[in-house]
C-alpha cells in the first residue's frame, strides 16, 4: 500500500505564525494566555496550557502586568482598549490577512459604505471584522439573509477570508440583483483554505481510502472531510493516530492524506508513522510531509 500526502495539507500561514509566537511566550516564561482557544486543535491548546500559556476564555481572567495573546482569527477595537485597560501586555497573532479585512471594514464604513460581510455569522473572524466595520455592518451567509441588507446608495462587500468562493459570487450576483446602488468590492478572501480543498479533492479521486487529520471543532477539517467524503467512498476524520486500525485500509492500495489548517505537523507525522509501521504497509511516502506545501 502507498500512502500519499495532498499538496497542501497542515497549518496555513496564519495558524503557523500565531502558535510560534505562543510557543516563544511560552520559552520566555512570562505569565500569559491566549484569550479563546489559539487554534481549533485541542492537542495543541493542551500543550500550551502544559508549557505555561493556557486558554482563558475572557480578559477578567487576566491580572495587570500579564500578556494576553489575540489568535488569527482576530479581535474587536474594544478588546484592545479594554487589555490596555488592564494594563495587559498584547502579543497580537491576529492573521495579518484578517487584519487586512478589518482594516477594510473600518476604510468602507468610513467612507460611507454600507459594510456588508458575506460570511458566517457566529466565526470568530467575522465577529471581529464586524466590530471594526462598525454599528451598520450587517453578515450574510446565504440569498436568503439578502433580505435583511437594509437599502442604501453605497454597498462596501467583505469576504470572510475562509469562505467559499463559488458560494461568495452567488451570493454576490443575488444581492446586486435585489440590492442597486454602488458597490466596492473588497476580495479579502485567502486562498489557503481552497488550495487545501482543492488538492485533497484532486487526491480523492485516485486513493481508495483517505484519511482527513484535524481537530473535530475544526470547522475546515470538518469541510475537507466532507468535501473528500463525496469523493472516496472510505473517507475517515481522525484527531489523532490512536483512531487508526489496520481494519480500515483493509484490501486499499493507495491511501491519501490531508489535515486541515489548524493541525500541528507532527501529528500528521504520527499519523503518517502508525500507519507506516502497519503490516499491510511497505512504507512507500509518494511525497514527503517536508515536500508537501504545510
Ligand atoms: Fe490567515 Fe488564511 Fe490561515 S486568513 S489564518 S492564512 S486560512
Amino acid at each position: 500500500m502507498k500512502i500519499r500526502i495532498a499538496e497542501y495539507c497542515g497549518f496555513c500561514y496564519g495558524v503557523k505564525r500565531a502558535v510560534d509566537m505562543a510557543y516563544k511566550l511560552a520559552e520566555a516564561n512570562e505569565s500569559s494566555g491566549t484569550l479563546g482557544p489559539l487554534i481549533h486543535n485541542p492537542q495543541l491548546i493542551e500543550d500550551l496550557n502544559t508549557k505555561g500559556v493556557p486558554c482563558r476564555e475572557s480578559l477578567d481572567e487576566f491580572q495587570a502586568g500579564e500578556t494576553v495573546v489575540f489568535r488569527s482569527h482576530g479581535v474587536g477595537p474594544d478588546v484592545y482598549e479594554a487589555a490596555h485597560a488592564k494594563n495587559l501586555t498584547i502579543l497580537d497573532a491576529t492573521c495579518p490577512n484578517v487584519k487586512a479585512a478589518q482594516k477594510k471594514g473600518q476604510a468602507l464604513a468610513e467612507a460611507g459604505y454600507l459594510p456588508v460581510i458575506i460570511g458566517e455569522k457566529n466565526h470568530p473572524e467575522v465577529k471581529s471584522i464586524v466590530q471594526w466595520a462598525g454599528k451598520h455592518a450587517i453578515v450574510i451567509e446565504c440569498i436568503k439573509d439578502i433580505g435583511n441588507v437594509p437599502l442604501a446608495d453605497k454597498y462596501g462587500v467583505l469576504i470572510q477570508t475562509t469562505f467559499e468562493l463559488a458560494k461568495f459570487e452567488e451570493i454576490l450576483a443575488a444581492l446586486q440583483k435585489e440590492r442597486s446602488g454602488e458597490y466596492k468590492i473588497e476580495k479579502t478572501i485567502c486562498l489557503a483554505t481552497s488550495q487545501r480543498q482543492k488538492a485533497a479533492l484532486k487526491l480523492a479521486d485516485e486513493v481508495d481510502a483517505f484519511v482527513v487529520i484535524g481537530g473535530r471543532n475544526s470547522a475546515n477539517t470538518r469541510h475537507l472531510y466532507e468535501l473528500v467524503a463525496e469523493h472516496c467512498k472510505r473517507a475517515y476524520h481522525i484527531e489523532t493516530a490512536s483512531e487508526l486500525n489496520e481494519e480500515m485500509f483493509k484490501n486499499c492500495q493507495n491511501i491519501g492524506i490531508t489535515a486541515g489548517a489548524s493541525t500541528p505537523d507532527r501529528i500528521i507525522k504520527e499519523a503518517i508513522r502508525v500507519m507506516e509501521n502497519m503490516e499491510s504497509f511497505e512504507s512507500m511516502l509518494e511525497q514527503s510531509l517536508e515536500d508537501a506545501h504545510v
